[in-house]
């Protein structure tokens, strides 16, 4: 056993969780949590919630749930707040993303009602497809940043909040790199002054929640705070950061499929993967810039988990295609299809096929309790800057600049369940387990 692991300060109090975008996943995770505080659901999906961890060795048998392991705040504690460029409650919300039976929206429909959103910070160039109305003015970025601030400021003294997290759960934006304003804190905020094109909505949240001291976790693939002003800004004011883009349906296969292959020294050709989808996130991510965005984030696993430097005989130049048609009549029910073209001994050909007739919201609403709680967690051990141990939600898990990510679901999985091992200052598990034979 290590000798204590990292002082962490109790959950007590309010967590306030404020989600920008109060579309089809924040609607579903908010009313999910209200059904599950109500005694009428089961947090199905979620690690937090559901999830064990082992302590020790096997024949121990010792293993907690980790939300008795480690203090996490409780559903009871949580108050919910948001933003979203539609005037609209998260009870009208709900039932226009058509994600939940409309019988269990109106069974929380008092809850839902309540949370009505802030108004955006929202440029038309970043999300082409959809204009609101509930959209902050001001004479430059600085000073939509400063009523972002304002909001957070308040929503935490009227629910009398003792900590909070930002979730960003909001439409994808165009893609952008990241540029010379983007290098600096001193840069960046002159940016905001001189109303920077560069800089996107996102960022301006990522900066008012950062300055606020509040995590910032990123579900969506733009680059929001992985750029090196708001990474070297979390890390000065103490606060985590993680993103990029929940890792739901197709890429969450990707991920638990490809590793597999690899550890039995499968060779792949090819790997051709289509969605169809038709709700407003298939909208948005119709417009070429906006796919552009979640294409970059979606292609990028296969090359790292496959490594074809170190495997050239077995992965070199393989095919990799992402499609999503926006297909209004199949809603927020996603098909994903995939058809993956291996070989095998002596070079013989063989396929797989997929076929994840999945609900993208609900895959992804677990994860946005399980992030808001961890990333509450992690400022409580007083981690800051990029948690890299919440990888396993991310479909571009946001690293240091000089390492790649980790993709493979597993290897993931076990990096975070051993810094939570850390944390309390446990045995990490090695899986070596030689001990027993001894
Ligand atoms: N559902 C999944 O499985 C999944 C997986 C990975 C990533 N994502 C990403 O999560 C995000 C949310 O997905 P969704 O299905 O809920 O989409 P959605 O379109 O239903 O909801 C997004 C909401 O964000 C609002 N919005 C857009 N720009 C905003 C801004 N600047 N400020 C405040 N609100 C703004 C929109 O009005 C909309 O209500 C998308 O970026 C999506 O790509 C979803």
């Amino acid at each position: 056993m290590v000798e204590k692991g990292v002082d962490i300060a109790p959950a007590d109090g309010k967590l306030g969780i404020l989600l920008v975008g109060l579309g089809a996943v924040s609607t579903t995770f908010v009313a999910g949590v209200e059904a599950i505080r109500k005694g009428a659901a089961q947090p199905i999906g979620s690690l937090t919630q559901m999830g064990t961890i082992r302590l020790g060795k096997r024949t121990d048998n010792n293993c907690p749930k980790i939300k008795d392991f480690v203090p996490l705040a409780n559903l009871d504690d949580i108050v919910f707040g948001a933003w979203d460029i539609f005037h609209d409650s998260a009870y009208d919300a709900a039932l226009n993303a058509g994600v939940l039976e409309k019988s269990q929206v109106e069974d929380l429909r008092e809850q839902l009602e309540s949370l009505k959103p802030m108004a955006a910070v929202f440029e038309q160039n970043y999300v082409k497809r959809i204009t609101g109305e509930n959209v902050k003015t001001g004479k430059n970025k600085m000073e939509l940043a400063e009523q972002l601030i304002e909001d957070i400021a308040r929503f935490k003294e009227e629910k009398g909040c003792d900590r909070l997290v930002l979730v960003w759960a909001a439409s994808t934006e165009i893609f952008v790199t990241a540029s010379k304003v983007h290098e600096t804190l001193e840069a960046f905020e002159k940016g905001l002054y001189d109303d920077d094109a560069a800089i996107a909505p996102s960022m301006i949240y990522a900066y008012a929640a950062l300055k606020s001291k509040v995590p910032f976790a990123n579900g969506a693939p733009n680059l929001s705070c992985d750029i090196p002003a708001l990474t070297k800004l979390a890390e000065d004011n103490g606060v985590p950061i993680c993103g990029k883009d929940f890792k739901t349906g197709q890429t969450l296969m990707k991920t638990i499929i490809a590793p597999g292959l690899k550890s039995r020294m499968l060779g792949l050709e090819g790997w051709y993967s289509t969605n169809i989808l038709g709700n407003r996130d298939g909208e948005v991510l119709d417009d070429p810039e906006n796919f552009k965005t979640k294409e970059e984030s979606k292609l990028s696993v296969l090359e790292h988990i496959l490594q074809p430097d170190v495997y050239p005989e077995l992965y070199k130049d393989f095919a990799h295609v992402v499609r999503i048609n926006y297909y209004p009549p199949r809603g927020d029910n996603k098909e994903g299809w995939d058809s993956i073209d291996i070989f095998g001994w002596l070079g013989y050909k063989m396929q797989i096929k997929i076929d994840f007739m999945c609900r993208d919201s609900i895959l992804a609403a677990p994860l946005c309790l399980d992030l808001a709680l961890f990333m509450d967690l992690a400022q409580r051990a007083k981690m800051k800057g990029v948690q890299e141990w919440l990888s396993f939600y991310f479909k571009a898990p946001q690293t240091a600049p000089e390492l790649y990510p980790e993709h493979d679901l597993f290897i993931q999985l076990m990096k975070l369940k051993n810094t939570l091992r850390h944390l309390k200052g446990e045995d990490l598990i090695t899986h070596l387990g030689l001990e027993y034979y001894d």
